[in-house]
């Protein structure tokens, strides 16, 4: 028999509609995929060489199960020059992935009877790796018509003695918002006086349209810094997310709680993709803006070619590469002989009939909403578009 904790654990919807996309494709099927949650560029040149370069020289063993010196000293630096914080050795952990980094901390500072705030819509994976330790996801309805900000007064009414931690991921997925700079201040002075950790998931800094300049939330106040652990890793910013380096930094004391949980589980993060790491972090930066550029191409096209399907209402992203479409409009409509009574079988009716992978809404806690990637071509994304305005158009 399986553990309670283990049947009660989904797959992440995510991940499995990236499948079922690759699966229909391998098929032979034309699809239009907005599944993945991944920068659908090559990993720069000078990161995989680090990588070739390590293997022949025969770097392939252990290393400290925290991650190497020279990879958090990188880390070190990055957050220095991008976020003007200051951190040391320890207060630095390296991990499989971001996942793994936000895993290790759930596991260090959540059980039963906790309560971890968590902003909506949200990232798949916040609740379940959150019930996986025993604490209790609190939700925070967040309004696509503010913004999706959480202001001082909603937070406030979400903390009660059992509130141990809120969650902020900035830009977000799955809609790109990212919070005001008062609101940022007044969380962090919320958190201080109810004595919460900030978990900031900070994954697409650099991924940042327009005129919005990403601020960490660390760095407005040292008592902010002292309870914030930022949850960061390089698969977004450098298009490396098969290597799996993700890192952390925070107090000393839950980085090493952090890394006595990973040295009793997963040991250190691969060596080879740990010198690309160090290659990503240290080297030629130009990549990134290039990649912006060319989502913010993408962004601009799918935002304004959605805003012209009647009923349907689109918050412009602010970062990463996600759009969050409300298509409640459509719900109760019919395709055929299907009620659409969610975003769940809108999904459905947009892959099965017309070619199309979308995720719905609700896996982020949002109904009547869906996610769409830009992380792929503007052929794909133009294909993608003119179909769900014929399905669309098809609604009875
Ligand atoms: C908000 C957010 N945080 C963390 C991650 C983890 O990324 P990775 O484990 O690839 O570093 C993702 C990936 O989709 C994400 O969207």
């Amino acid at each position: 028999m399986l553990s309670k904790r283990a049947e009660a654990l989904k797959p992440s919807p995510t991940l499995a509609i990236s499948a079922k996309e690759k699966a229909l494709k391998a098929k032979g099927l034309d699809i239009a995929g907005f599944g993945a949650g991944e920068p659908d560029f090559d990993t720069p040149e000078h990161i995989k060489q680090a990588a070739i370069d390590a293997i022949n020289k025969n770097f392939t063993r252990y290393t400290p199960a925290s991650g190497m010196d020279e990879l958090k000293d990188a880390v070190i630096e990055k957050f220095k020059r991008d976020n003007n914080l200051t951190y040391k050795r320890e207060e630095i952990i390296i991990s499989c992935g971001g996942k793994h980094a936000l895993f290790n901390l759930f596991e260090a500072l959540f059980q039963e009877n906790d309560e971890v705030l968590v902003p909506s819509p949200y990232w798949v994976s916040y609740p379940p790796m959150i019930e996986l330790t025993g604490a209790k996801p609190v939700i925070i309805e967040t309004d696509e018509k503010e913004d999706y900000q959480v202001t001082p007064q909603l937070l406030k009414r979400h903390i009660n003695k059992n509130t141990k931690a809120i969650i902020l991921n900035y830009p977000s997925n799955p809609v790109g918002s990212v919070y005001y700079k008062e609101n940022l201040e007044a969380i962090g002075k919320i958190a201080v006086e109810n004595n919460l950790y900030i978990i900031s998931d900070e994954i697409y800094e650099k991924i940042t349209y327009d005129e919005y300049v990403h601020t960490s939330i660390a760095s407005f106040d040292n008592a902010f810094k002292e309870r914030t652990i930022i949850c960061h890793g390089v698969s977004k910013t450098y298009a490396m997310t098969g290597w799996r380096i993700g890192f952390a930094a925070g107090p000393g004391h839950i980085i090493k709680a952090m890394a006595n949980i990973q040295s009793q589980s997963t040991s250190n993060p691969t060596s080879v993709s740990q010198m690309a790491a160090i290659a990503a972090l240290n080297g030629p930066q130009d990549f990134i803006p290039m990649m912006v550029r060319e989502f913010k191409n993408r962004k601009d096209y799918l935002v304004k070619e959605l805003l012209t399907i009647e009923g349907v209402t689109c918050y412009n992203p602010r970062g990463a590469f996600y759009v969050f479409p409300n298509f409640n409009s459509i719900i109760g409509k019919r395709y055929k002989d299907r009620v659409i009574d969610s975003s769940t079988s809108w999904t459905e009716v947009l892959l099965e009939d017309f070619h199309t992978a979308v995720v719905p809404g609700i896996e982020f806690g949002k109904e009547g909403y869906i996610r769409l990637s830009f992380a792929t071509s503007m052929e794909v994304i133009k294909k993608g578009v003119e179909r769900i305005k014929q399905a669309v158009n098809e609604l009875k």
